[in-house]
C-alpha cells in the first residue's frame, strides 16, 4: 500500500465517496451548509442563466481537498435540472477522447472535469475552441493523408475543479467566467454537517460530540464525516447507543486525530521542520525526501491546514515553523538575528 493511504486524511478517500454519493452528500443549496459567500454568487448566475436561457458560464473551483468542489458541481446541475458527465483529468488520454466525451453532452449539460490542472497540453487544447466557440476540430487519418473536420458542439458548462489553480495554463483559466476559491469551514458549520451526516446515518450523537468531531476535523467536511464514521465504529463496539464529547474525543485519541485536528503525518513534518531543519527555512524538497512523501501530497493535504492554523508559513526561502508550532511541540524557539523579528515570514 503506498504511503498516502496510511493517513486517515486520505485513506478510502475513493470508496467512501462512493458510498457517499447515493446518501449523505447534498443535493441542494439548502443542505450544502457555509461557504455562504459563494452559494449566494451560484444562485444568482444560476438565476440569471436561467431567467435568459442560456447555458452557464464555465466555472473552476479550487481550494484543498474535501470541501466540497464535486459536491457543488452537482448541485449547480440539480439546480439547472441538466445532466452532469464527470471525468477525472488524467484518464482523458487522447484528443479524441475529449472529442468523444463533448459530443455526447446536450444542450447546457455540464461537464465536470476533476483534477483539471492533469490535463495533458494536447487534450487541453481541444477545450480552447469547445469552451470558447463551442466547437472542436476532429483529425481523422496520419500523416499527408490526414484530414481534419469541425463538430459543432451543443452549448455546455464546463466545471473544473484542482487543488492548485497556480498550475493552470493562463489560456485554460483565462476561459473560465466564474473562479471561486472554497475556504475551510468554521468549527460551527462542520458541527452542522456531522449533525446533519449522524441523522442520515441513524447515529445518536450528543451536540458537544459533534463539536468536538467538529474541532478536530482540520476545517474540512469530508473528514468530519469519515472521523464521524470512524467514532460510531467505536460505539458499535462498545455497545454505546448515543456518543457523547468523551466518547467521541477518547475514540479519536485511539484513531491519533489530537485535539487541533493533527495526525501522524502533521506531526512529522512539523517535527522534521523544527527538530532536523531547526525551524527553517527548508525547501518543500528536502520535507518531501525527509518524510518519504510525495511534494503533491504535503502541499496538498499536510501544508494547507498548517498554515490556515499558523503552524508554518511559506517563505521564499522554504518552509519556516511559527512559534505556535515550537509550542506545540515543546521545544523552545531558536532566536537568532536572522529570525527574530520575523521579517522572514513572508507569505507566498
Ligand atoms: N458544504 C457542505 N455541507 C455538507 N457536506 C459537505 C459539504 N461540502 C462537502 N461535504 C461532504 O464532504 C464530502 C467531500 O466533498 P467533495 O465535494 O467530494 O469535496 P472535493 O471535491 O472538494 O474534494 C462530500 O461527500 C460531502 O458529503
Ligand atoms: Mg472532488
Amino acid at each position: 500500500m503506498d504511503k498516502e493511504n496510511q493517513s486517515l486524511t486520505n485513506a478510502e478517500e475513493t470508496s467512501y465517496d462512493n458510498l457517499e454519493t447515493n446518501s449523505i452528500r447534498p443535493k441542494s443549496f439548502y443542505d450544502f451548509i457555509g461557504q455562504k459567500n459563494i452559494k449566494s454568487k451560484l444562485k444568482v448566475y444560476i438565476e440569471s442563466a436561467k431567467k435568459q436561457d442560456v447555458s452557464l458560464d464555465h466555472i473552476l473551483f479550487y481550494g484543498p481537498p474535501g470541501l466540497g468542489k464535486t459536491t457543488l458541481a452537482q448541485i449547480i446541475a440539480n439546480e439547472l435540472g441538466v445532466a452532469i458527465k464527470s471525468v477525472s483529468a488524467p484518464v482523458i488520454e487522447r484528443q479524441g477522447d475529449l472529442a468523444s466525451i463533448l459530443t455526447t453532452l446536450g444542450e447546457k449539460d455540464i461537464l465536470f472535469i476533476d483534477e483539471i490542472h492533469r490535463l495533458r497540453a494536447v487534450v487541453e487544447e481541444v477545450l480552447y475552441s469547445a469552451m470558447e466557440d463551442f466547437f472542436v476540430d476532429i483529425k481523422v487519418g496520419e500523416g499527408t493523408s490526414a484530414k481534419s473536420f469541425r463538430v459543432k458542439l451543443p452549448r455546455f458548462t464546463l466545471i473544473g475543479a484542482t487543488t492548485r489553480s497556480g498550475l493552470l495554463s493562463k489560456p485554460l483559466y483565462d476561459r473560465f467566467g466564474i473562479v471561486e476559491r472554497l475556504e475551510f469551514y468554521t468549527e460551527e458549520d462542520l458541527a452542522s454537517i456531522v449533525k446533519r451526516s449522524s441523522a442520515f446515518l441513524n447515529i445518536k450523537i450528543t451536540d458537544s460530540a459533534s463539536v468536538s468531531i467538529a474541532s478536530r476535523s482540520r476545517g474540512t467536511p469530508r473528514i468530519a464525516n469519515r472521523l464521524l464514521r470512524r467514532v460510531f465504529d467505536f460505539a458499535t463496539v462498545s455497545n454505546v447507543i448515543k456518543i457523547d464529547e468523551d466518547f467521541a474525543c477518547d475514540s479519536m485519541e485511539k484513531l491519533g486525530v489530537d485535539k487541533n485536528g493533527f495526525e501522524a503525518l502533521d506531526k512529522q513534518y512539523l517535527n522534521a521542520i523544527i527538530k532536523h531543519y531547526n525551524g527553517g527555512p527548508v525547501g518543500i524538497d528536502t520535507i518531501s525526501v525527509s518524510l518519504s512523501e510525495q511534494i503533491e501530497t504535503i502541499e496538498d493535504i499536510i501544508e494547507p491546514y498548517l498554515i490556515q492554523c499558523g503552524f508554518i508559513k511559506r517563505t521564499p526561502k522554504g518552509r519556516v515553523a511559527t512559534n505556535k508550532a515550537f509550542s506545540y511541540l515543546n521545544v523552545s524557539k531558536r532566536y537568532d538575528d536572522n529570525y527574530k523579528d520575523g521579517s522572514l515570514f513572508v507569505d507566498l
